[in-house]
């Protein structure tokens, strides 16, 4: 972790109070990728979170206009992928009306209308080629568009495209205020934590999780594994895990990630006992048996509660605590038992200012916002993959961009 943070130390980046906005027209990079179904927005968490961006660059006498992507159109203008279908969410948000740019020349050649909006919302950048092949022709058209560049979209700084990357580099350039919080918060987990720190990981597979969890033996000193990948961890101690979720392949993976924890003193957390069914759906007939006495016909869908009492206990030692991933089977009730008993220990511990807590990714997020804890975590990111490339250390293009 100390390599991420002096990573993220060394950038230097800006943000609003260190530039003039007077006047300026701001191109600023948001993540507004939020989930549409038949039109309408059904979660405006990162529609809300950008609101003080926008508010202190119009408070600052800039004008915004804002460039995000939605969805994968891959180069090319797919209607359903039109960021119009956001327009009304993100106006609602703002409390202020957003004038939709459709094309590049709209940008160029402003009506009058556009002149005297108060945001600009430029269509989905994806559609242009340029954008993700962080084209230095296309970032130069962007940045003829306005005269100051800030980037807002922490939950996009994994990708090194026009508009995250290059674009940066051509205009002063600046970090917006969730971009700040972002990095802060994860800096304050992470980078430079109150120790000990938990990190707490689940989730299906191994394998895609593989530099996470080989980082973060090196870093946290505590490491939680839970949900399938914890299945893994089992079957390479020999215990039988039955029809569960589990990656044979990568067993000798588990036992050199084990070892490597051993080496640098990071206690690994596995289930001890577990919740066991023969189907996975809401409600199904489950038991709680331990750990390797899962029978061939059934599958492990949660951590049990001993197990669950062991974690509490190691996190009571805690400062800081990280969390990406679900500890079972959370989308079917009462498999989410597990994840949602640690979630409130830790909101406990968190406002009794015990304990800080933050956690990121997507299915994370879903978890911990079903029973409220979320709100309760100490911060929660945005983000679902940059959060995890940056718990694996790895740089991110976009925050790297902005340290020039
Ligand atoms: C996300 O939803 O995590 C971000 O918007 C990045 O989207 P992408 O994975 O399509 O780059």
């Amino acid at each position: 972790m100390a390599e991420a943070a002096a990573k993220v130390r060394a950038t230097r980046w800006k943000t609003l109070d260190d530039l003039d906005l007077s006047g300026k027209t701001v191109l600023t990079r948001v993540d507004i990728n939020v989930p549409v179904e038949a039109g309408q927005v059904t979660d405006t968490t990162r529609i809300d979170r950008i609101v003080p961006t926008v508010d202190d660059i119009i408070a600052k006498g800039g004008k915004p206009l804002l460039i995000a992507h939605f969805g994968r159109p891959k180069g090319k203008v797919v209607a359903e992928m039109s960021l119009r279908q956001v327009v009304p969410a993100l106006a609602s948000a703002l409390g202020r009306k957003v004038q939709f740019i459709e094309t590049l020349e709209g940008a160029e050649n402003p009506t009058d209308e556009a002149r005297a909006a108060e945001v600009l919302l430029l269509e989905n950048i994806r559609f242009h080629p340029g954008e993700e092949a962080n084209d230095a022709d296309f970032a130069a058209r962007l940045a003829a568009l306005g005269d100051v560049y800030c980037n807002d979209a922490f939950s996009a700084a994994h990708r090194a495209h026009a508009s995250t990357e290059a674009l940066a580099r051509l205009l002063p350039a600046c970090a917006g205020r969730l971009m700040q919080a972002e990095l802060q918060a994860l800096e304050k987990a992470l980078g430079d934590p109150e120790r000990p720190v938990m990190a707490l990981v689940g989730g299906g597979k191994v394998s895609t999780k593989l530099d996470l969890l080989d980082n973060l033996v090196e870093k946290v000193d505590m490491l939680v594994i839970g949900g399938g990948m914890a299945n893994t961890f089992l079957a390479a101690q020999g215990l039988g895990v039955g029809r569960s979720l589990c990656e044979h392949d990568m067993t000798d993976t588990a036992r050199a990630i084990a070892e490597k924890a051993k080496r640098t003193g990071c206690e690994i957390l596995l289930p001890h006992d577990v919740v066991i069914a023969e189907e996975l759906r809401e409600g199904a007939e489950n038991e709680v048996v331990a750990a390797g006495d899962c029978p061939d016909d059934k599958m492990i869908l949660d951590a049990g509660p001993d197990s669950v009492a062991h974690i509490e206990q190691a996190m009571d030692r805690a400062r800081t605590l990280i969390w990406n991933g679900p500890l079972g089977a959370f989308e079917f009730a009462p498999f989410d038992a597990a994840t949602n008993a640690v979630a409130a220990h830790a909101t406990d511990l968190c406002q009794a200012g015990k304990l800080i807590a933050v956690a990121g990714g997507g299915d994370t997020v879903a978890a911990l916002n079903r029973t409220g804890a979320a709100e309760k975590f100490t911060y929660i990111s945005t983000a679902g993959g940059a959060f995890l490339e940056w718990m694996e250390g790895k740089t991110l293009p976009g925050v790297a961009a902005l340290g020039g």
